[in-house]
């Protein structure tokens, strides 16, 4: 079974937020467990989707955040023309808000996908393994692994743009 998934709830404050959150996510398709936590202010999953399951306590009259472990960069190589890293995600982690400050290119060494926070707009990134695209310097965004398994990729940043 897939670790279990927790959140962010500052606005818990009492048993009727814990009844009103643990009757909505149960409702979630594969949630086996609700734990909400009054003092902790953090309602832990075991099971389910978590775009289903913050859309669900939100759906109960909260706002949910997701609380991620770091994904972790190797670098690979960087001979001031290219610089070269692997990122890997393991399920629950996130990159931390970045912004590039090169042109890069992704690699994806896994199947997958990643939840995109920019603008305050969170999306949904498809990856396929060895299926790559690239981004322009600027894009300022935070990365993340929501999904049950790990996630990883190699960017290669092009220096002398
Ligand atoms: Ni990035």
């Amino acid at each position: 079974m897939a670790s279990p998934k927790m959140y962010s709830v500052p606005e818990i404050s009492c048993e009727h937020c814990v009844t009103a959150i643990t009757a909505e996510v149960t409702q979630v398709p594969n949630v086996a467990s609700v734990e909400v936590n009054i003092d902790a202010r953090t309602v832990t999953v075991q099971g389910g989707k978590s775009s289903q399951i913050v859309a669900a306590i939100d759906e109960a009259g909260y706002d949910a955040a997701r609380i991620r472990g770091a994904a972790t960069a190797e670098q690979q190589l960087d001979d001031g023309v290219v610089r070269v890293t692997r990122w890997t995600f393991p399920p629950g982690s996130e990159t931390g808000a970045h912004v590039h400050q090169y042109d890069y290119v992704v690699v994806p060494i896994t199947d997958g996908e990643l939840t995109i926070e920019a603008d305050g707009e969170t999306t949904v990134a498809p990856l396929s393994i060895g299926v790559s695209y690239q981004r322009g310097k600027g894009v300022a965004h935070n990365v993340a692994n929501d999904g049950d398994a790990p996630v990883a990729f190699v960017e290669v940043e092009l220096l002398d743009n």
